[in-house]
């Protein structure tokens, strides 16, 4: 396309009686017309386009009347770019056969635009893998906080935090604090921990399937987490951090939601550079399945125990032993030592096997369990070690997976429990190469296959995803759901 002053070009094309010009002119802004009788309310939109103007320039021309000079598409960005101090316009013009069609025209121009949706999985990659700010490109801090799940930060959308110092001087002062003092794992005192977990005893159940509680305490003596490389990400957070360029860019990010504290940045670390960290399960929805579905002073099994998430919520259930199973060297460590520090009057026996490993009886101790609980590995989806005990290395390919580790530990559960009581799985179908491998499904016809009885689902949110959906001006907003939902399966042994 070529730019031109010139204000007349020779008309050229024709549809349905409108013509348009050849090329673009530029032309001073005070020539061109506002449609006065425009029927879309812009005002609200225009700082948000001179943001996306500031930073591209004008890149579509507005389009003009020639007769009149009345722009019939484009008056949000005459707007915005007066507010930005332009003083040309780009304008394609047009020439329609009569007042009628310059209306029908316009009001076409603005309605078509309400039919697109956008593909939030796209967006996302977008922002996380190919690190384009969506900041930038119109979407809000908030849109993109709950497009990524990203939620350590209470964002807020009303700006003006470089009131006093520009944003590069306060990255640029983060970037040392954080170089200075090194990656910034959780870590709260036993002193701070004995206090979460009697908060986490007392939270109110409908509190508890949400809460964050008690994570950080997990993660005090889990903190290798934040060093595993999630398949399909680039980098871990530990490795994302020591590069200038990303932390630079995830202090930016979360700057930008207002005030950001030292622990605040895993958020912003995994919204960069395709960046991920694996999950630790939520203490306070663990605290809901203990004490909703095992018996008061219950013996508890948990066949995949992770990062200590459900280990926490245990600690702050009424339920009191806890067996846990799990073949990284690395985590069981970080349990053991949790237990040590916290599980006070409750028992924990920590078994460092891959779980398939161990016998009915080695589980047992000769007696049965009242409850079993847990998250397995979705398959491939999230590699936690380079061990060969992890069922991902053992069983790299899925039905023999499937057969020799998801099977083995369904089958075992129903073996240990006690008649009557329940076997929960969290779990989730994953895309593994573009393929779909239905966990879900698999799971569920094989523990009816050995004799639980299918007793209810539930769903364990997985930080805030956004459902785009429009306003009554017609714009697109991002409702704040959690709407990453994660299967829960819940069983009963008869
Ligand atoms: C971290 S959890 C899955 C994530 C889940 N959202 C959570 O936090 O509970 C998966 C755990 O399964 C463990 N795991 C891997 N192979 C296993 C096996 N053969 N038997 C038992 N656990 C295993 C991993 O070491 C990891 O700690």
């Amino acid at each position: 396309m070529s730019l031109q002053r010139p204000t007349m070009p020779p008309t050229v094309s024709a549809t349905a009686g409108i013509q348009t010009s050849e090329s673009i002119a530029e032309v001073p802004i005070n020539n061109v017309v506002l449609w006065k009788d425009n029927p879309r309310k812009n005002d609200a939109a225009v700082p948000k386009l001179a943001d996306v103007i500031k930073t591209r320039g004008q890149v579509t021309p507005v389009v003009v009347w020639r007769k009149n000079m009345v722009a019939y598409k484009g008056n949000t960005t005459i707007k915005a770019l007066k507010l930005l101090g332009y003083k040309t316009v780009k304008v394609l013009y047009a020439d329609f056969p009569s007042e009628t069609a310059a209306i029908a025209y316009g009001i076409a121009d603005n309605k078509s635009s309400e039919w697109s949706e956008w593909d939030d999985e796209i967006l996302k990659r977008f922002q996380q893998a190919e690190s384009v700010d969506l900041t930038t490109a119109g979407f809000t801090l908030k849109n993109v906080q709950m497009l990524t799940g990203y939620d350590d930060l209470n964002v807020s959308e009303s700006g003006g935090f470089f009131s006093v110092y520009p944003q590069s001087e306060v990255i640029e002062e983060g970037l040392k604090l954080f170089r200075k003092n090194g990656f910034p794992f959780p870590s709260v005192t036993k002193f701070e921990a004995m206090q979460i977990i009697n908060t986490l005893a007392s939270m109110p159940k409908d509190s508890l399937r949400t809460s964050p509680l008690g994570g950080n305490v997990a993660d005090t003596y889990n903190p290798h987490r934040f060093s595993v490389n999630v398949r399909g990400s680039s980098w871990s957070a530990t490795q994302s951090f020591a590069q200038d360029r990303h932390l630079r860019h995830a202090i930016e990010f979360a700057t930008k939601g207002g005030a950001i504290l030292r622990y605040q940045l895993f958020g912003a670390l995994t919204i960069v550079y395709s960046t991920q960290i694996p999950a630790n399960f939520r203490p306070a929805f663990a605290r809901m399945m203990y004490d909703g579905l095992a018996p008061r002073g219950g013996r508890v099994l948990d066949p995949s125990a992770g990062y200590g998430g459900r280990l926490v919520g245990f600690i702050s259930s009424q339920c009191q032993e806890y067996v846990g199973v799990d073949p990284c060297h690395e985590t069981m460590v970080g349990n053991g030592r949790l237990a040590a520090d916290l599980a006070f009057r409750k028992h924990v026996r920590l078994i460092e096997k891959p779980f398939e490993d161990v016998s009915d009886a080695e589980l047992m101790k000769g007696k049965p369990f009242d409850f079993a609980f847990t998250s397995p590995p979705y398959f491939t989806k999230e590699i936690y070690s380079k061990e060969n005990t992890q069922s991902c290395n053992r069983y790299p390919e899925y039905t023999a997976w499937r057969d020799k580790f998801l099977h083995v530990l369904i089958r075992r559960c129903y073996n240990v429990l006690k008649k009557g009581s329940h076997f929960v799985l969290n779990i989730e179908n994953v895309r593994i190469k573009g393929e779909l491998v239905p966990l879900v499904d698999d799971a569920k016809a094989y523990a009816e296959k050995c004799g639980f009885h299918f007793h209810a689902k539930e769903y364990y949110p997985i930080g805030n995803r956004p459902s785009s959906q429009r306003n009554e001006d017609g714009e697109h907003v991002y409702k704040s759901i959690h709407s990453g939902l994660e299967t829960v399966l819940i069983f009963k042994k008869p």
